[in-house]
């Protein structure tokens, strides 16, 4: 399968990389370009216990690439995995959603066939009725583009072992092939 991986950071790099471990083919796109050209050559940004390893033999392989082109992005996924940080607003409770606002206008207008765009952010509720609203709008009439939440729970210092072993898998989808389609991307590490 074909995967996209939004935002690099700490879950994103991660997940980039166990997707590629897996078997797909796997995209990273991020803002930023220091850190693309880092995971590019296979270096992680920052230290993970296995990431290292993981990260250069997928790239090695080329089954792992990075970009900054949401289009391109568009153009090359079956699945986005949207990983864009969520930090919490200066002097409020309540979370920054620019980011993941940002990806969902940028990439949407580019999806131009059936895809699935799964949030692993973490997001307050409602955000994902929110940004299926967001999609339908903004993507091309008739393409099939959907929204589906996928949240994450790996630990730092554990997260390449929680992320190839995950105790738990929890998917929020709107539709039987959007679940089909989560099964399929993670039945590789459930032995399917
Ligand atoms: N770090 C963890 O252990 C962990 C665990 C579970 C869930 N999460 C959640 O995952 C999300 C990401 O967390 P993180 O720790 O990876 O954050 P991070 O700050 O390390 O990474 C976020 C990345 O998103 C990129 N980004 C921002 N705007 C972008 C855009 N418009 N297009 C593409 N990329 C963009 C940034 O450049 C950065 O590389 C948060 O919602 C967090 O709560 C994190």
């Amino acid at each position: 399968m074909r995967i996209t991986v939004i935002g690099t950071g700490y879950l994103g790099a991660v997940h980039a990389a166990c997707m590629a471990e897996i078997g797909h083919e796997v995209l990273g796109v991020d803002v930023d370009t220091a850190k693309i050209e880092a995971l590019a050559a296979g270096r992680p940004p920052f230290h993970e216990p296995g990431l290292g390893e993981v990260l250069s033999r997928n790239v090695e392989r080329g089954r792992l690439r990075f970009a900054t082109s949401l289009a391109e992005a568009a153009e090359f996924g079956d699945v986005h995995f949207l990983c864009v940080g969520t930090p919490q607003k200066p002097g409020s409770n309540a979370a920054d959603l620019r980011h993941v606002d940002a990806v969902i206008d940028g990439l949407a207008p580019h999806l131009h066939r059936e895809t699935l765009v799964a949030g692993k952010s973490t997001v307050p509720v409602g955000t994902a009725a929110r940004l299926t609203a967001r999609v339908r709008e903004a993507a091309p009439v008739g393409a099939g583009a959907e929204l589906a939440w996928n949240p994450e729970f790996l630990r730092e210092g554990f997260a390449v072992q929680d992320t190839l072993h995950p105790d738990r898998l929890v998917v929020g989808v709107a539709s039987a092939s959007a679940d089909d389609l989560l099964r399929a991307v993670y039945a590789p590490m459930l032995g399917g």
